[in-house]
Parts: C-alpha cells; sequence; structure tokens
C-alpha cells in the first residue's frame, strides 16, 4: 500500500538516524500543498529532546530515492509528501485492486436492526434503524465478515391480544379465526388504534386484550394459530415496505422465538444465585463496582442506602409477566446455541441505550454470552422537525413510516419534473430513498437531525440525489464513449485531485468499522463526486481530441464510476440508469 510504503521510507531513514521509528502518515489537510503528510516530528523529537526543524530536515534528508514520492519539510516541522505521476498512478491501480479484492474474516456477527411491532405502524424510528442497521450489514460484508441479520420483530406482546379483543367485541373474531373473514393489512390497521384507545377508556375491554394476548402466548388454540395468522399478514406488509427501501434480513424472528427460552434463562440466573425478589418482582444487579454510590447515612442505626446510576434490571414482573429485557437475554441465549456469533450488534434509539446496557452486564454475568463475545449497542437520535423537536404528526404522534416515505416520493417526482426528465414510479422510490438514506447516514450516529425535505432530495449539494446524478453523467459518458484503453497516466490537478478523493473514500470503508459510523464514508463519497465534477466541468472528455488523454479521462470515469457504485452498494443507495 503506498501510504504504508511512504511512512516505511521515513521510518528506514529514522532507523538510520537511530531515531524512534514512530512515524506515521495520513492524508494531507492541505492538499494544495502535497498529498500525504507526516506530523509525527513533534512527538519524536520531543521524546528524543531534539529541534524538531533539524529532525524534520534530517529524516527527510536521510530517506532513500522513491519513485513514488518526493519528501520535503513545512514548518515549524511537518513532513510533507507529494506523489510523483508514476506514484499518483500507483495509488490508482490501488483504488481499482480494491475494488476487486474480497477480503475474509474469521468473525461472524451477528446482527439485530428494524425491530418493528407487529400490529402497530411502523414509524420514523424504524426507519433510522433500518436504514444505518443495513448499511452496516453491508459494510461488514463488504470487509469480508460472516454476517447474519434479524429484524427482531416484536411479535409477543399486547398490541395483538387488543386486535383480537377488538375483532372479538365488534363480533368478527369467529369469522376471522374460521376464515370466513379475510384478515388483511388493512383490517389490522383499522383494529389497533381503535383498540389501543378503547384500552384507555375500558377496563374490562384491556383485561379482555391482556387475557388474550396471555392466551396466545401460552400458545392456547384458537388463538395461538390466530396469532400466526395475524403475524404473517403483519410481517407481509412489512416484507413489502422493507423491500421499498432496499433492506432485507437472513431471519425474520423476533420476541415470539425467545418465549421457549425465558424460563431457562430465569433458572440460569437464579441458579447461579444472581436473581433475588425486589418489591415482588425478580431482579438481577448489574450495577458494576463504585457505581453503587452510597448515600451518607444520617444516623447510625439506619440501613446503608446507595444512589445508583444503573438500576437493576427485571426479569419478572410481579405478576409474573414476562419481560421485553428478558425476550432480549434469552434471544443473546438461543441465538449463541445456534449461531454462535463473535459479536452481536445492535442498533436502536439512543432512549433505549440504558437498557442494553443492563442486558450485556447480566448476560456477561450469567455466562449466557461467553466472555469473549462482544455485545455492542448503537443508539441512535432522532429525527426532528424544523423546531428542533421530535418529528411528530399534526395530532403529536409518531410519522408513520410510510407517510414520511410517500413525501420523500412525490417531493423527487416535483423535482424530476421541474427538470423535464422521463421518469416511471421506481425513479421517483430509488431518488427518495437515497434522498433519506444518505441524509440518514451523514450525520454523526447518535446525534439527531432535522427533517429537510427541499434540501435532502435537492440534485445539487451533499445529498444522495447528487450522488445518484454524478453517478448517471458517468454512466452516459461511458455508454458514448465505447471501448478504450486503461491508462493510468494522470496529468493534471483535476484528475490528481479525482484519485485522491477515490483513495480517501476507499479508507473510509475501514475508518467506519472503527468509529461505528457511516458519515465518514457519506463525506468522502459526496468529495468524490464533487471532485469528478470539478474535473468533468474542466476537461472535456469526449471531445478531448489526443486519444491517449482521453484514455486517461475515461480510465478516471470509470474508476469513479466503480467506486460510487460500491460506496453506494454499503449505504444501500441504488443507482438509476438516467435521472
Ligand atoms: N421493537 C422495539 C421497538 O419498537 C425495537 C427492538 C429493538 N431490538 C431489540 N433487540 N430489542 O422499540
Amino acid at each position: 500500500m503506498i501510504k504504508e510504503t511512504a511512512q516505511k521510507l521515513l521510518n528506514d531513514a529514522a532507523k538510520k538516524l537511530g531515531l524512534p521509528e514512530n512515524f506515521s502518515v495520513v492524508f494531507s489537510a492541505l492538499p494544495q500543498l502535497c498529498d500525504f503528510q507526516s506530523n509525527s516530528v513533534f512527538a519524536i523529537a520531543k521524546q528524543t529532546q531534539k529541534n524538531p526543524l533539524l529532525l524534520a530536515e534530517d529524516v527527510v534528508n536521510a530517506t532513500a530515492p522513491s519513485k513514488w514520492f518526493s519528501f520535503s519539510v513545512a514548518k515549524p516541522a511537518f513532513i510533507n509528501i507529494s506523489l510523483t505521476q508514476e506514484g499518483l498512478a500507483e495509488l490508482a491501480a490501488e483504488v481499482e485492486k480494491a475494488g476487486k479484492a474480497q477480503p475474509k474474516q474469521d468473525k461472524h456477527i451477528f446482527i439485530d436492526y428494524g425491530g418493528p411491532n407487529i400490529g402497530k405502524a411502523m414509524h420514523i424510528g424504524h426507519m433510522r434503524s433500518f436504514n444505518i442497521g443495513e448499511a452496516f450489514k453491508r459494510l461488514y460484508r463488504k470487509l469480508g465478515y460472516k454476517v447474519t441479520s434479524d429484524i427482531f420483530l416484536g411479535d409477543w406482546g399486547m398490541p395483538l391480544g387488543l386486535i383480537m379483543a377488538l375483532l372479538e367485541r365488534e363480533g368478527r373474531l369467529q369469522d376471522c379465526m374460521s376464515g370466513k373473514e379475510r384478515v388483511s393489512i388493512e383490517l389490522m390497521n383499522y383494529a389497533y388504534p381503535k383498540a389501543s384507545k378503547l384500552k384507555e377508556e375500558d377496563e374490562a375491554f384491556k383485561q379482555r386484550a391482556m387475557d388474550l394476548t396471555l392466551a396466545f402466548q401460552q400458545k392456547k388454540q384458537p388463538y395461538y394459530d390466530f396469532w400466526k395468522v395475524l403475524r404473517k399478514v403483519s410481517v407481509d406488509e412489512i416484507k413489502k415496505v422493507c423491500k421499498g427501501i432496499n433492506v432485507d434480513f437472513d431471519l425474520w424472528n423476533g420476541e415470539s422465538d425467545a418465549s421457549d427460552y425465558i424460563q431457562t434463562v430465569i433458572d440460569i440466573f437464579k441458579e447461579k444465585g444472581l436473581a433475588y425478589i425486589s418489591e415482588g418482582a425478580l431482579v438481577v444487579d448489574v450495577a458494576e463496582e463504585g457505581e453503587q454510590i452510597p448515600i451518607p447515612k444520617k444516623s447510625a442505626d439506619e440501613v446503608q442506602r446507595y444512589e445508583n446510576p444503573m438500576p437493576p434490571l427485571m426479569l419478572q414482573k410481579s405478576n409474573g409477566g414476562d419481560l421485553y429485557a428478558t425476550s432480549d437475554i434469552a434471544t443473546i441465549y438461543y441465538r449463541n446455541k445456534l449461531y454462535h456469533p463473535d459479536i452481536i450488534h445492535y442498533f436502536t434509539d439512543a432512549r433505549q441505550s440504558q437498557r442494553f446496557t443492563q442486558i450485556f452486564r447480566a448476560c456477561k454475568k450469567a455466562g449466557i454470552s461467553p466472555k469473549e463475545q462482544q455485545l455492542w449497542h448503537t443508539g441512535f437520535g432522532t429525527l426532528n422537525g424544523k423546531d428542533g423537536k421530535a418529528l411528530k404528526t399534526r395530532n403529536g404522534g409518531n410519522v408513520a413510516l410510510v407517510d414520511l416515505l410517500n413525501m420523500l416520493y412525490e417531493k423527487a417526482e416535483q423535482k424530476l419534473q421541474q427538470n423535464g426528465t422521463e421518469y416511471d414510479d421506481e425513479l421517483k422510490r430509488k431518488i427518495g430513498n437515497a434522498a433519506l438514506k444518505f441524509a440518514d447516514l451523514s450525520n454523526t450516529v447518535e446525534k439527531d437531525y432535522i427533517f429537510d425535505l427541499d434540501r435532502f432530495t435537492s440534485f445539487e449539494g451533499k445529498t444522495g440525489p447528487y450522488i445518484q446524478y454524478t453517478a448517471c453523467r458517468i454512466k452516459s459518458i461511458l455508454a458514448k464513449a465505447g471501448e478504450f484503453e486503461n491508462s493510468f497516466n494522470f496529468y493534471s490537478q483535476e484528475q490528481k485531485a479525482v484519485v485522491i478523493a477515490l483513495a480517501k473514500l476507499e479508507a473510509s470503508f475501514p475508518a467506519a468499522f472503527v468509529d461505528k459510523s457511516m458519515s465518514g464514508i457519506c463525506s468522502a463519497l459526496y468529495d468524490v463526486a464533487k471532485n469528478f465534477s470539478t474535473f468533468y466541468n474542466q476537461e472535456h472528455i469526449l471531445s478531448e481530441p489526443n486519444l491517449s488523454k482521453k484514455s486517461v479521462k475515461l480510465t478516471l470515469a470509470k474508476l469513479t464510476l466503480d467506486a460510487i457504485a460500491r460506496a453506494c452498494d454499503v449505504l444501500a443507495i441504488e443507482l438509476p440508469e438516467k435521472m
């Protein structure tokens, strides 16, 4: 790798001079001055008590001559590294090679995202989890990991009991269960909101819904079979929405799949003496050493009480009912039994962070998660309206995922109409999705961000549609150009800027793994598109009369298109043919 080669040349020079071999090389912060730089002199000078500027000069003078680089010193003591034409060609070759590489890692990553709830409409919180989780799944695969993804449906709770209770109240339950009345998603969408309102007003109705919930949870017939029908109708609908946003899962499991293991995990906690009854509920302490802050006693005979920043995890309610956290623990238990993942990575709203800390600690304490297994949770911020508050419908409810998508698709349609482009539903969908995904993934993951429909869907600036548009332009150039010889003899500043942007995009993939954020990939991708546009506007490609220069430009166009396609594949952004 070219960066590592520059680093090695500096460290070889350091060795010759008897200095510590601690040089590292990064992309240049000032591309107008150089292509790479090393900022290591400062620390080494301090360590060896030498004058930084003199030390930098000594090192540069001692570097072996290289066909790829020239080294120079910049005050106060930076080492600037510029690529020769041959060096730049080598960098481009590296980018091309990286595009074809198929790395292999021996770790298995299990990823858990989406998490919609059966019976309830999906909302924008699920959208963020879908977008971020899907991108991580694709990144992990690209980096060579074995990946298993699971949507972890909320399919075992009260919403389905509520729907059953409402149908019963309306005298339709028997017909629905016997198949006389068809159970459609429309029926479920009608029944759930009505039932959830009724639950607040009518205690007997609420009790009936709870009884029916318990009935299917205990697999009592005919309720359990009817639960399967409702689950299937709902899952089919979720699959349709997921397909529309280019999201897919290996496993469509849910809380229900953990139900058979709930008692097993509760027994593990009990046997290991980790669970105890507190106020009627079964709980596990998960606070770590030092986290239990003693509250000063007012008198000597008072019992010691603690201010506990990490509350105990509740395994079972006082009425014996299971809890959401227990489902997650039981899920870790059976995932480990069946799949043995090295890492499990969860994606939910940041407000669930404490919950996951509790779950992870409880699993480690009980040995349900082996010591060497890593449990990760990425908590994301909320999607806010322009007022800076969580985006809500007019009557204060969560914005439904499908409504949000329709807003984007309509806006994409308006833009296409303005541009006079021919379009169909597929094109609207691809552009609308790209707008949302790019905006969603560009932000530092834990931050809230503001929903700005106009900006997200703009064909200019740092947006998904701009990236798609750039790719379409390149596709059209390459289609018109026909066959050409590959040539890496880049010769202009604009071409160089594109090659460097491509190399940075390549480097952003492993960096995203470390940062657990896609924002670096989005920025690097935007830089590629922006630098390509500058190059394209300055240097005509198809009308270039000099054939060897034309080959260089077409090679660069092809490299750029391939790189954009790879990055978009990770972000789950689809590239249209034309727009
Ligand atoms: N169903 C949950 C919700 O809508 C999200 C599930 C998150 N994943 C998990 N393993 N708990 O809030």
